[in-house]
């Protein structure tokens, strides 16, 4: 398709398109896809995408896959951007929105990225996918693996939420439930991967799952008629989506789509586990493995982002910020955003309320802003945490 090569994001390395590779060969840190965005926007122009497919495939052109065949798709993206008129009067604000993750297929938006993810590993080869995972990133993996034919191997906290457990189980997985955390799991399949065979799916350590969510940043676009949000509130973990975002404004732009202009990327985390914060506050580059995480909000249960470096720059050069939240403040606000919107939100998707109203209250989001908070997954998973 248009994929002309892989860039290391930090020493600017040119890696091979069509292998199956993860991390730089040099410095370790994660590849992005690069495209011939001219090629692209011959065929894909804003007014072409009306009447197509209304998942995130909409995008082809700047998406990785080369042979259709090989696209592994259960209907995700394309979701729902909800005005949340309740929510904003209560707020004062007019134009409050909701993008709504939990309707994707397994509920979350890693549908999204392991949509990407594992149709390229299909189209490259792998047999054997494998990932460490708070719990939806798994839910999804299975889901497409089936799908693909391809088996798949599962590592997971032992006290992640019951409901992603069962449904790795249920589309085929083999799961491993550990003691510790995600980046536990991590360091074993990291030491298991060779001799088992396995492609590591583990987000940014595979160039792709960054390219199926990348189409939350398009989408945002298109759904707002191509003029994008003053600020973006984003819970996050490994910081896929907000690096994905990220690059889909700067691609679109390149493309002729949008202009230079940027909404406030603002990442919210848990006041249990908030390296980016913490790095965030500290003026760091690079943010240290946050010392005994712990929150319900699963997803955000991410000690050491391998992309942390990517989270914090986008957040400086948007002048945005990043804040925390008490898992008791999440937790109250699932209600919140339920009884006045209906969306039953992921603990995760709930942490933007509350960091919305501090923003307000510190001046630093304004009433009459334009503002999407994203509700990255579905409340009923979690439900361990609600009784
Ligand atoms: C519901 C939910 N929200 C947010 C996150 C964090 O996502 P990211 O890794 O893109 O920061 C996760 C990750 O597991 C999640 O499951
Ligand atoms: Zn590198």
């Amino acid at each position: 398709m248009n994929v002309t090569h892989l860039e290391c994001a930090a020493c600017h390395l040119e890696h091979e398109a069509r292998r199956l590779l993860n991390p730089c060969r040099e410095c370790g840190k994660p590849l992005l896809v690069r495209y011939d965005l001219e090629a692209a926007t011959r065929p894909l122009k804003k007014e072409s995408l009306i009447g197509r497919r209304a998942d995130l495939w909409r995008y082809r052109e700047v998406l990785p896959v080369d042979d259709d065949a090989n696209i592994v798709s259960l209907g995700e993206g394309w979701t729902p951007l909800l005005h949340a008129v309740r929510l904003g009067n209560k707020l004062g604000i007019n134009e409050l929105y909701i993008k709504d993750e939990s309707q994707n297929p397994t509920q979350s938006f890693k549908a999204r990225g392991m949509s990407a993810a594992v149709s390229m590993a299909k189209e490259l080869g792998a047999h054997k996918l494998a990932v460490p995972s708070a719990g939806n990133a798994a839910g999804a993996l299975a889901a497409y693996a089936a799908c693909a034919g391809l088996e798949c191997f599962i590592f997971m906290p032992d006290d992640t939420p019951r409901a992603n457990v069962v449904e790795c189980e249920q589309t085929g997985a083999k799961v491993t439930l550990m003691p510790g955390l995600i980046t536990d799991c991590g360091a074993e399949v990291a030491r298991r991967k060779d001799a088992e065979g396995w492609f590591d799916v583990s987000t940014l350590k595979e160039p792709y799952r960054v390219e199926g969510k990348k189409t939350l940043g398009y989408e945002l676009a298109e759904q707002l008629n191509w003029k994008l949000p003053d600020v973006i509130i984003y819970p996050t973990g490994g910081g896929t989506g907000l690096i994905g975002m990220w690059k889909a404004f700067d691609e679109m732009e390149k493309m002729g789509w949008i202009g230079p202009a940027r909404p406030r990327m603002v990442t919210v985390q848990a006041s249990g586990c908030a390296p980016i914060v913490r790095a965030f506050a500290e003026g760091k580059r690079f943010a240290e493995e946050f010392p005994n995480a712990e929150t319900v909000a699963s997803g955000l249960r991410v000690p050491k982002a391998i992309g942390d470096f990517l989270i914090l720059d986008a957040i400086r050069a948007s002048k945005g910020t990043a804040l925390s939240v008490t898992d008791q403040e999440l937790i109250d606000a699932t209600g919140e955003i339920g009884a006045a919107e209906g969306v039953f939100c992921a603990p995760e998707g709930a942490a933007c309320l509350p960091a919305l109203r501090k923003l307000l209250g510190a001046g630093e989001a304004q009433k009459n802003e334009r503002i999407v908070l994203f509700n990255t997954g579905a409340g009923v998973k979690y439900l361990e945490a609600f009784s």
